[in-house]
């Protein structure tokens, strides 16, 4: 089974297109014409410049304002989709949430309408420089353990202004999360979210929406969701960037999926991972991975108070490296590098000595040619 998106509100072609964004179009939409690099999206100024990415929903084109010369991002319904009018319904959805929580850790949108040939409707973004996190993950094989922290940090405060917005997001995962090139964390796609049980606002539609690979117990069971929903998911993100798989990759049936989701407890990132993991570090991921949102962390915010306690350690003169679990499969690995890509991913031998140097000298977050050779790591030193 691959990444693909559970979208439940799949039958709900008959529903009108949202109401307040009739008066943009008089049409009901026809037959989707794809748009074409160097020709304007219909009833906009923006010209097509090259696709950026594709979703489960849309498509992303890098865009230019025909007048201005300003470069943007434009999110429009992918054309198979152009008759569903429950997920257009959703993108008009993602720019008000959007358009309300505003925050460095969330792209920002900056229009919503419909195209005029097809009807289709589209959101300007701002347009990110750089790449999501599943393109970085393909292209590095691990993020390194204070850089996968940075990037926490940073995607948690984006949690938690959208959670006190009242908002969950509900497909935190890989794809959905943008590592820009100066170094911070967007995250994408509100288009599954929902206000949160108990809130109001844009979003609330009924439907159940989610990623299986990424959803959490209380999503497959069709109970109320809240922020601890996205810390699941998040948690599963944080694994994957630290260990190189998630905890059930093993599994491609959907059934078999649910049920390891609701009742299989997931093994700590350091079995897995290619390099090593501080066991407070396994600890912290895992309790974002409880199958009861009580047993996690109570808020983003309470999920982020805990990583400088998780950085301190590294820095420490008088950490001891025995602190630090490493798999046995990790000294196999050591004596003899693997074939490419491979190698990129298996921290060597002399990454043991250079990590306990580091720890040893408080250097681990030093400068790129130290750890860079250990994993690649795609933020230079940064505070958390
Ligand atoms: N503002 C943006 N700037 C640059 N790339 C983007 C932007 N928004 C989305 N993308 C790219 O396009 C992909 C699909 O966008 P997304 O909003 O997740 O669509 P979908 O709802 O179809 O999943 C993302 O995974 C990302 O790689
Ligand atoms: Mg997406």
């Amino acid at each position: 089974m691959t990444n693909t998106e559970l979208r439940t509100d799949r039958s709900d072609r008959s529903t009108a297109p949202d109401e307040s964004l009739r008066p943009l179009s008089t049409r009901a939409p026809v037959r989707a014409t794809p748009l074409r690099r160097g020709e304007r999206a219909p009833g906009t100024p923006w010209i097509i410049v090259r696709l950026l990415g594709k979703g489960g929903v849309g498509e992303v084109f890098e865009v230019e304002h025909a007048l201005l010369g300003r470069r943007a991002a434009l999110k429009v319904l992918l054309p198979a989709n152009a008759e569903r009018h429950a997920l257009a319904a959703r993108i008009a959805d993602e720019g008000r949430i959007l358009a309300r929580v505003r925050h460095d850790n969330l792209v920002d949108v900056l229009d919503l309408g419909l195209l005029t040939d097809d009807g289709r409707p589209y959101l300007v973004l701002e347009l990110l420089e750089g790449r999501d996190l599943r393109a970085e993950l393909a292209r590095i094989g691990v993020l390194s353990v204070p850089t996968t922290l940075t990037l926490a940090s940073q995607i948690l405060r984006g949690l938690g202004a959208l959670h006190r917005a009242g908002f969950v997001h509900r497909d935190i995962k890989l794809e959905n999360l943008f590592l820009c090139d100066d170094g911070r964390a967007k995250i994408l796609d509100l288009g599954a979210a929902e206000p949160a049980s108990g809130c109001e606002g844009p979003g609330a539609r009924g439907a159940s929406l989610g990623t299986p690979r990424t959803m959490a117990p209380e999503q497959f069971e069709g109970k109320p969701v809240d922020g601890r929903t996205d810390l699941y998911a998040l948690g599963l993100v944080l694994y994957e960037l630290v260990a190189g798989r998630g905890p059930f990759d093993d599994i491609q049936d959907l059934d078999a999926l649910r049920f390891a989701h609701l009742d299989r407890i997931p093994a700590p990132p350091s079995c897995f991972a290619p390099q090593p993991i501080p066991a407070a570090l396994d600890a912290w991921i895992l309790r974002a991975l409880e199958k009861d949102p009580d047993d996690r962390f109570a808020s983003a915010e309470a999920m982020a108070a805990e990583i400088p306690a998780l950085v301190a350690p590294l820095y420490a003169p008088t950490a001891r490296a025995d602190e630090i679990t490493t798999p046995s499969a990790f000294y196999s690995d050591v004596s003899r590098p693997p074939p490419e890509p491979t190698r990129r991913m298996v921290v060597s031998a002399l990454a043991i000595a250079a990590l306990a140097a580091g720890l040893a000298g408080g250097r681990l977050l030093g400068p790129r040619s130290f750890f860079g050779g250990v994993v690649n790591d795609p933020i230079d030193a940064r505070s958390v």
